[in-house]
């Protein structure tokens, strides 16, 4: 059996942060499949109200990353939430801890309101909580869900289908699913795709808002605008590697970061330099 966690804290009553010590904490993880090392020796620290982002081309091991730290692939080294060792917990026991994610392309259900998608959200945190809903009852988590809709601004919207609001809430929604129920650390994969510039920056606007209640936010995103402008660090992936990392303006005139994403140095001096170029 997996080494597993101490009793999770209470959410509602989460400790006091340490500002010395990083909310998220990975270290060494590596991660194989196969013949690939999807990722090498990354070490990632997020702190609390800070919002860190992981860009690299596709195929770089972004996801990867997300599933090792989350629990959904076996990963080699150390995974820590505001000093505690998660790493061996599995993946509902992380997200009991205050550790939560969003998938890729996470789709909403369209047949339920903004909030019935959180309700469900919170619903499928794990066997226990599903047993103890069939033989127990509990009363639907109300005050988790409308905490979670008005972090992200969406509480006016609460009672509205998802098919029928503009694309940035939509992504607001799938964020807020992520936050309800005493998130402390949230990984957002790609969860601004299809926005337009203007969407986007309000979406990093939202992000900030979240951040500055205390949560930690990674942000993985091809959308150079909102993570240069949304971010207070960025880590750069590039075949599974931290490349660099560090403030937005000492990533984006990092050499090594711009061989890896344009091939040549020089085509960076013909993209643009007002923060609009968009990744691969
Ligand atoms: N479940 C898996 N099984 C085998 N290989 C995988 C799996 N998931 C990802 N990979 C491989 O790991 C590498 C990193 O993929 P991924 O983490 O999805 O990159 P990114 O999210 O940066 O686009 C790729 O080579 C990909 O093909
Ligand atoms: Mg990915």
């Amino acid at each position: 059996m997996p080494a597993d966690l101490a009793p999770p804290p209470d959410p509602v009553a989460a400790p006091a942060i340490d500002s010395a010590q990083p909310l998220l904490d990975a270290r060494a993880l590596s991660v194989r499949y196969g013949g690939v090392l999807a990722n090498d020796n990354i070490t990632l620290s997020v702190a609390a109200g800070e919002v860190v982002g992981l860009i690299g081309p596709n195929g770089a091991g972004k996801t990867t990353f997300v599933d090792a730290v989350t629990g959904f692939t076996k990963a080699r080294g150390e995974v820590s939430l505001a000093g505690e060792r998660i790493d061996g917990a599995a993946p509902h026991r992380r997200r009991k801890a205050g550790l939560a994610r969003t998938w890729q392309a996470g789709e909403l259900f369209t047949d339920l309101t903004v909030a019935q998608n959180l309700a469900v959200a919170v619903q499928r945190t794990g066997v226990w909580t599903m047993f103890r809903d069939i033989f127990v009852g509990t009363p639907p988590p109300t005050d988790q869900i409308a905490q979670a809709l008005d972090l992200v601004g969406l509480s006016s919207v609460a009672d509205r289908h998802p098919d029928k609001l503009a694309l940035g809430q939509q992504k607001l929604v799938g964020v807020a699913r992520a936050l309800v129920g005493g998130t402390r650390m949230v990984l957002l994969d790609e969860p601004a795709a299809g926005l337009d510039t203007h969407e986007s920056r309000q979406f990093g606007g939202e992000l900030r808002r979240v951040a500055a209640t205390g949560v930690g936010v990674l942000l993985i995103d091809h959308d150079m605008t909102l993570v240069l402008d949304a971010c207070d660090r960025i880590y750069v992936l590039d075949f599974g590697k931290i490349i660099a990392s560090g403030t937005p303006s000492e990533v984006r005139t990092d050499p090594v970061v711009i061989a890896a994403y344009l091939g040549a140095a020089e085509e960076l001096s013909a993209a643009p330099t007002d923060g609009e170029e968009q990744l691969r």
